[in-house]
């Protein structure tokens, strides 16, 4: 067994603090909103998992079918001794990514999500001798501090996770990636592609319903942390696609007129009959676009793949 260690970057309160500012901020504010990162408690993280293996969820599989063909050349093309992964959950394709990887020295899997890190960790660390996994409880949107491991540093951000970010954020979240690499360094990134609004639409409203319960878990979420007296059932489950910023959003939708209280902010939040709260934007790219992002971030665009389909894409971007 190897080497696995987890370290909790986030000061102790933080968590906290940050989920009070976020939920202050987004149900005052007009459009009511909440940042996705809140979706994860230890249910939430094990919904995603759930979503990702349902027929209408096609962006793991299109995304699994690239590393299988391509994990190779991007282990060549990055030479990577060690692969910080954002956002890495269950870390599941990501073993298509190490099996190709074979000088790697370490592996820093960066999530908020402390249940799944802790899950994939352990059972990496147990199923690969030699390898360190040294796992980060951190916020990708803030600074991170990494641990002094050798280069060259692959930084990989998989599942599209990118297009949870507004296009602001992505391009201050792409700076700071670039600041954690040495020229040379290289991101691999996943991003889903733009396509026909039916497909995208079902990916993010499944019948079986498991991504309304992942929607609502974020309602758990505040009901659990601030005592608030959020319904679940008082909401409806919504994805609605927006041709003009080509994104996907979720959103909770309040069946009546009601009031929600939340003590911990001294909150009490009013819906109207109707009213949207937005959880989650999802957007969806083209190639050009990707390239724009990453050159204005300083990052060169080297290799772009897509699946067989065209669905989703991984582009490998050196830092310059
Ligand atoms: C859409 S899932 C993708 C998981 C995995 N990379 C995959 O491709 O299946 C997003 C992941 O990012 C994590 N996450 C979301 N926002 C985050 C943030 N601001 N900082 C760190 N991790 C975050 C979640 O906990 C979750 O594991």
């Amino acid at each position: 067994m190897s080497p696995f260690r987890l370290t909790r970057t986030l000061p102790e309160d933080a968590t906290d603090s940050a989920l009070r500012a976020d939920v202050l901020q987004g149900l005052t504010g007009s459009p009511r909103t909440l940042p996705p990162k809140w979706f994860y408690d230890a249910r939430g993280s094990e919904l995603f998992e759930e979503i990702t293996g349902l027929p209408e969820y096609y962006p793991t599989r299109a995304e699994r079918e690239i590393l299988l063909a391509r994990s190779g050349e991007i282990a060549e093309a990055s030479g990577a001794r060690t692969l910080i992964e954002l956002g890495s959950g269950s870390s599941e394709k990501t073993r298509h990514l190490l099996d190709a990887l074979t000088g790697l020295h370490t592996y820093v899997p960066v999530d908020v999500s402390e249940s799944a890190l802790t899950l994939a960790g352990r059972a990496l660390a147990a199923e690969r001798p030699g390898l360190n996994v040294h796992a980060l409880v951190d916020d990708f949107t803030s600074h991170m501090t990494l641990p002094g491991t050798p280069g060259p540093r692959l930084v990989a951000f998989l599942g599209g996770t990118i297009g949870n970010l507004l296009p602001a954020e992505r391009a201050a979240f792409l700076a700071s990636v670039r600041a954690m690499l040495a020229p040379g360094d290289a991101l691999l990134l996943g991003t889903d592609l733009v396509k026909d609004e039916k497909v995208l639409v079902r990916a993010y409203d499944d019948a079986a319903g498991v991504t309304a319960a992942f929607n609502k878990n974020v309602l758990t979420v505040i009901n659990r942390e601030l005592g608030a007296d959020f319904d679940p059932a008082a909401f409806d489950h919504v994805a609605v696609w927006d041709a003009e910023h080509e994104w996907i959003e979720m959103r909770l939708r309040s069946r009546d007129r009601q009031t929600v209280k939340i003590p911990a902010l001294d909150l009490a939040v009013v819906f109207g009959a109707g009213e949207d709260l937005r959880t989650e934007v999802s957007a969806k790219f083209r190639k050009e676009r990707v390239r724009e992002e990453l050159d204005a971030a300083g990052l060169e665009s080297a290799r772009w793949w897509t699946d067989e389909e065209g669905r989703f894409a991984l582009s490998l971007s050196v830092a310059r």
